[in-house]
């Protein structure tokens, strides 16, 4: 396993609408990049982590959002998509390509995303909480959009001109 750079906002490729996966690309080298960034992620203490971030523009990314007994689930998704949600949560959320940076985001409260585990099987994953706030956060990656794009224009812009300041002092690269 390999530790990557993980790419912070505004970098392009977090901008951009990642492509899917193709039949073809199940196998070792997707296997590596799922292990490499499961690694990656856990070295950051994050909870979920899209392949856009470690600058690769696929749709896939992986989560691991302890459950009630407090422990690891870990999942790939690959080629995710949220076909049903319901209901709402306000809370704090941050992503590591925004480092330090926390924001009150409103989600809805419950999600089913279909999607490929790394076998290239159909899988369907239906969480609440934390774990479907991470799944719409993460899938918003594959689409080029960032949590800041779901904050209030307020907190949008007090979030930018945090940003700013972290850059001119150089805590932000
Ligand atoms: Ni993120």
């Amino acid at each position: 396993m390999a530790q990557l750079k993980i790419v912070n906002y505004p970098d392009p490729v977090l901008l951009t609408v990642a492509r899917p996966v193709g039949p073809d690309e199940f196998g070792p080298h997707l296997d590596k990049l799922v292990s490499d960034m499961f690694e990656t992620m856990a070295s950051a203490r994050g909870v979920g982590l899209a392949a856009p971030q470690v600058g690769v523009s696929k749709r896939l990314f992986v989560m691991d959002v302890p459950n009630e007994s407090g422990e690891s689930d870990r999942r790939v998704l690959i080629n995710p998509q949220i076909v049903h949600y319901e209901g709402e949560q306000v809370g704090d959320e941050g992503c590591l390509s925004f480092p330090g940076l926390y924001q009150v985001v409103k989600r809805e409260a419950r999600v089913i995303v279909r999607a490929q585990d790394t076998f290239g099987n159909e899988i369907e994953v239906d969480k609440t909480a934390l774990a479907a706030r991470c799944i719409l956060h993460e899938t918003d990656h594959c689409d080029g959009i960032v949590f800041l794009d779901r904050m209030t224009a307020l907190k949008r812009e007090l979030a930018k001109r945090k940003i700013k300041q972290l850059q001119k002092t150089g805590e932000w690269k």
